[in-house]
């Protein structure tokens, strides 16, 4: 649904601020005093973005559009059906929603599927355990792998007792810090495992909180180390095997996976605009992306940051608004698998990186934003404070250091500013990659005001006089 009713709201706004004397745009370089009343004068813009978001028409349609997308087409792995589905889908729902230069760019992706898989616990007792295999992991022979198991809580305790692995199931249960610190141990633990002679490895779930749930996610193999089965167990179960064996137990395990890496498939990044009104070759790109997990329905990864960034193009085109610069949404195909599209999008683009003002991606959860991370010079982070306090209805006006997003960190390693939505990260974490992952763990108001924020900062970004400063 569209409302063009709001083009006359839109340029009335525009009329208001073009007739205060100190909303220049003039392209000289400015001080920063006048830089801050040019950022001002988007107060009656951020309240019009504010009222249509949070509280008019457009309430509810990120989460509404996304629950629709996700109860039709489910998960979205790489290389799935269910991908090709919803990429088709939001090409032809970013068309009919009016954006401009609506078009997919083609990349190649990985295709990994996890088959059938299962864990039995045969000693000390039987018990079937919750498993979900890691991506790229390769599977178990048929009749599976039943072999002994070393619980360790770190790569250093694995080292010191490398004797004791050989032939055996490596069990990570490391505590969990943070998601990337703790992280490590899915990425490289098989690899590890695998360099002291285990024949698998099971890694506790890089979670927050659990009841129960496997968390999966991407695992790397090296050159030159044995490729062994590798797989996520819960919280709980990595606990108990660490009880049972300072007691003294033996474990004994029976591993089957039916997991396969199949070539290439083919893909795409979905791509769409408000072409720039002054300076349409300059970019602010907004971003998510659409690939998820096999399991639950990839709503919150990153179903969430997909949605409003595409709400923020239409809250902006609803409101009647063009900026000076060129905003563009990109839904990155293949992030989980390591930022497969956005690198491809990167070596594509890379030679207009001088026009691109901000890169922004939104990856780490669409609640009630506690404020913006962004990662640039000191005079575009003091910029960064000023849009950021035109958010003050809302209360959110937070920035915070290190924004990033697999999918925008390339762009950010060569000097380009980025910035992320920053959330309540216990909670993302939660659910992140588990079968939990699903329009329940979602919210309606809270994505209202994550997209308010996210259109308030990519429009003004985008319309500003100048772009921002690199250093
Ligand atoms: C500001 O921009 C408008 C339209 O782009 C232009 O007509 C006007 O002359 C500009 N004003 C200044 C002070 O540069
Ligand atoms: C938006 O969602 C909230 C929470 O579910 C609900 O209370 C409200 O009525 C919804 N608004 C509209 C316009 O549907
Ligand atoms: C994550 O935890 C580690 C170890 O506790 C700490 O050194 C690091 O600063 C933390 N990182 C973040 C982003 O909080
Ligand atoms: C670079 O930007 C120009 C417009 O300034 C556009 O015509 C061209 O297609 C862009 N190139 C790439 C590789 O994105
Ligand atoms: C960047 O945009 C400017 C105009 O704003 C244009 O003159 C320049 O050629 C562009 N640079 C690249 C690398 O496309
Ligand atoms: C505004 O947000 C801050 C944290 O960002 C919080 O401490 C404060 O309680 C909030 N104020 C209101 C009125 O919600
Ligand atoms: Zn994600």
């Amino acid at each position: 649904m569209k409302f063009l009713l709001f083009t006359f709201v839109g340029a009335h706004l525009l009329a208001l601020n073009s007739g205060k004397a100190i909303c220049r745009n003039d392209t000289s370089q400015r001080t920063f005093q006048e830089i801050k009343e040019e950022i001002a004068c988007y107060g009656d813009v951020a309240k019009a973005i504010i009222d249509l978001a949070v509280y008019g028409k457009a309430q509810n349609r990120s989460y509404e559009r996304l629950a629709l997308l996700v109860d039709t087409v489910g998960s979205r792995l790489s290389g799935s059906k269910g991908l090709e589905k919803a990429i088709q889908i939001m090409c032809q729902n970013l068309k009919e929603d009016g954006l401009e230069n609506v078009h997919l760019e083609p990349v190649k992706i990985p295709h990994w599927e996890r088959g059938e898989e299962s864990a039995m616990m045969l000693e000390p007792r039987m018990q079937k355990m919750a498993i979900l295999g890691l991506g790229s992991s390769i599977g178990t022979p048929p009749e599976g792998i039943t072999a002994e198991v070393l619980v360790v809580t770190s790569f250093d305790e694995l080292r010191r007792r490398a004797q004791e692995a050989r032939g055996k199931i490596v069990v990570y249960n490391q505590p969990y810090t943070n998601y990337s610190n703790t992280v490590k141990y899915r990425v490289q633990g098989a690899v590890e495992a695998a360099k002291v002679g285990a024949l698998a490895s099971l890694i506790r779930s890089v979670a927050s909180f659990s009841i129960y749930s496997p968390h999966t996610g991407i695992q790397e193999y090296q050159d030159g180390v044995p490729q062994i089965p590798t797989a996520c167990i819960t919280v709980e179960d990595a606990e108990m095997m660490s009880r049972m064996v300072s007691r003294g137990s033996k474990i004994v395990i029976q591993l089957k996976m039916g997991a396969k890496n199949y070539p290439d498939a083919d893909s795409f990044n979905t791509v769409a605009e408000i072409i720039g009104s002054k300076y349409p070759e300059q970019v602010v790109l907004v971003s998510g992306h659409l690939d998820s997990w096999d399991v639950g329905q990839g709503a919150m990864d990153d179903g969430g940051g997909a949605f409003i960034s595409w709400e923020a193009l239409s809250l902006i085109q609803d409101l009647g608004l063009r900026p000076k610069r060129t905003l563009r949404l990109v839904l990155w195909t293949a992030e989980e698998q390591g930022g497969v599209g956005a690198f491809h999008y990167y070596q594509s683009h890379k030679a207009n990186i001088s026009n691109y003002s901000l890169v922004m991606e939104s990856d780490a959860g669409t609640f009630l934003p506690s404020g913006l991370q962004f990662t640039g010079s000191e005079k575009a982070r003091a910029i960064m404070k000023e849009v950021m306090s035109l958010l003050q209805p809302i209360n959110v006006t937070q920035v915070f250091s290190a924004g990033e997003g697999t999918d925008i960190n390339f762009w950010i390693q060569d000097g380009v500013p980025g910035a992320s939505l920053l959330d309540d990260l216990y909670k993302y974490f939660s659910f992140h990659h588990s079968r939990g992952d699903t329009m329940t763990a979602m919210d309606p108001k809270q994505m209202n005001v994550a997209a308010a924020v996210w259109a308030v900062v990519s429009y003004v970004v985008a319309d500003m006089e100048e772009m921002l400063p690199r250093s």
